[in-house]
């Protein structure tokens, strides 16, 4: 058969071919059947190698025109039924990666926990502005005007062209002032939030860090309930069999002022490396409200009295995780984190 003969054939197949499409799938098959590199077509152009010179412009003609038709005709399929589906991109067949789960970082569970259990015992959360005023910080709380607290070594002012007392606070005792400025007593509030102090940063202190205050303000509160507070706080979240230490202390918004320190949970007293070989662990400060900050917030310390007291959350995680250096919890290393879920 020459190949002219095998084209004119192969003329008849594709005119076939080319009334039989009626869908992609059909117009893909075709496409791989004749217009590929391995297809009807070419075998043709390969086979024009051995047709004698003088036949070639005929037999190449042919061939031409084949094609051309071939190739409207697949064309039209296409335009009718769409174009083939592209090979995807992602292998659908690989196994899939595990899903990898954030947890709630080690700072604000603790402060969750502490909100917890402090809620138990009647204290609802309050919150205040990072922002604040000397006022708030400082001034209603009985601070002197030359207290050192107020030195720019310790606090972050915020510039501000009409008024020069702005400033992030440095303690969350500013929303006690707030609270007891807003609601009537009996007042009984948890407090947590940032703080803001100018120091280096090192493996014991931040300038960013959190703490928690605690309010209670009622008719005839006295020394004794915030010991009876204290405790339960502590015997819930630390150690059930804790002993603790008042000691007499000094803050300008107590009168009187205390720390209170709590036996080691971890050595029961015997010393250790979480409570630095001393047997105790300081767990917060705190004191009775002072009567000029009652008198400041607008409550006659005549009819009421509160007690007050505050401790830094950072501290509290380092303690029950015995990490040993601060900056560990802000640095978002996952091999750190991933110990928290
Ligand atoms: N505000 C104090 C501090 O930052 C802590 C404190 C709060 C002490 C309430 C007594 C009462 O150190």
């Amino acid at each position: 058969m020459t190949l002219l003969e095998t084209i004119s054939l192969l003329r008849t197949q594709i005119e076939a071919d080319i009334s039989g499409l009626t869908s992609r799938e059909d117009a893909e098959r075709f496409r791989l059947t004749h217009l590929v590199k391995k297809g009807t077509l070419q075998s043709c152009v390969d086979g024009l190698r051995s047709v004698p010179k003088e036949d070639k412009p005929v037999v190449g003609k042919a061939l031409n025109e084949l094609r051309a038709l071939a190739e409207a005709g697949y064309q039209e399929a296409l335009d009718t039924y769409g174009a083939p589906a592209p090979i995807p991109s992602i292998d659908t067949t690989l196994p899939a990666r595990g899903a990898r789960s954030g947890a709630i970082h080690p700072i604000t569970q603790s402060i969750q926990k502490l909100v917890e259990i402090f809620g138990s015992m009647g204290f609802e959360v309050a919150e205040g502005p990072d922002v604040e005023d000397d006022a708030h910080n400082f001034g209603k709380l009985n601070f002197a005007d030359d207290h050192p607290a107020r030195d720019m070594q310790d606090t972050f002012f915020v510039e501000n062209r009409e008024r020069a007392d702005v400033l992030l606070r440095t303690h969350t005792s500013s929303v006690q002032v707030r609270v007891m400025e807003s609601m009537k007593p009996p007042i009984r509030c948890i407090m947590p939030g940032r703080v803001y102090r100018n120091e280096a940063v090192s493996a014991r202190s931040l300038a960013e860090f959190h703490q928690i205050e605690g309010l209670y303000i009622a008719k005839g509160v006295s020394m004794a309930d915030l010991k009876g507070t204290i405790m339960e706080f502590a015997r819930q979240f630390y150690d059930a069999h804790a002993e603790f230490r008042f000691r007499t202390s000094y803050f300008p918004f107590t009168e009187p002022s205390c720390e209170i320190d709590m036996s080691c949970f971890l050595c029961k007293g015997d010393g250790c490396r979480i409570c630095k070989h001393s047997g105790w662990l300081e767990i917060c400060g705190a004191g009775m409200v002072h009567p000029n900050v009652l008198r400041a917030c607008g409550i006659d310390p005549e009819e009421y009295s509160g007690f007050a007291f505050g401790f830094g959350v950072e501290r509290v995680v380092l303690m029950m995780t015995g990490i040993d250096d601060i900056r560990m919890l802000y640095d978002n290393d996952l091999r750190v984190l991933g110990q928290f879920q």
